[in-house]
């Protein structure tokens, strides 16, 4: 089943994940729920604390619409730098440029807990790094001017007033 997603600002998104060390068979409910809901939103990517858990977890979506899943992920390179437009499930709506880097090698387990490495390069390193940022406690709106980061901060006060609205 598809979970809500978490409004930023929340300390389950400022707050780093803890590392997963139980590879059974709720982690791989985790993963189903998480992207469920990442479906369900229309997302690219998303990280277990954007579903309230605080685990090092997170889906990173590939351009044929299917995902990476990542455990305990690390980047161990990165090279050049690279700048996009920028959007999180967590801050509906709001769109930023944001600088990364362009290439980076990411190693992560699987839900059996294996490990792997990937390189990634373009919009895929994007969200490795979006997603990542996540797990860490950092969500992109960090990395913009603090007046741009108040104003979107009081509009996803409006949106949480709204969608409280509609749950009551
Ligand atoms: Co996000």
């Amino acid at each position: 089943m598809a979970r809500d997603i978490v409004i930023w600002p929340h300390k389950v998104l400022t707050s780093a994940t803890k590392p997963v060390t139980d590879f059974g068979p709720g982690l791989e409910k985790l993963l189903d729920e998480m992207l469920e809901s990442m479906r369900e939103a229309k997302g690219i990517g998303i990280a277990a604390n954007q579903v309230g858990e605080s685990l090092r977890v997170a889906l990173v979506g590939r351009e044929d619409g299917t995902v990476f899943e990542i455990v305990n992920p690390q980047v161990l390179e990165r090279s050049g730098k690279v700048t996009w437009e920028e959007g999180c499930l967590s801050v509906p709506d709001q769109w930023e440029k944001v600088q990364r880097y362009e290439k980076v090698k990411v190693r992560y387990q699987d839900k059996t807990g294996q490990w792997h490495e990937v390189a990634a390069e373009g919009k895929l390193a994007h969200v490795f790094q979006h997603e990542i940022d996540h797990l860490d406690g950092h969500v992109f709106v960090d990395y913009l001017s603090g007046l741009k980061r108040s104003l979107i901060q009081e509009r996803m006060k409006k949106l949480q007033k709204t969608l409280k609205r509609k749950k009551d």
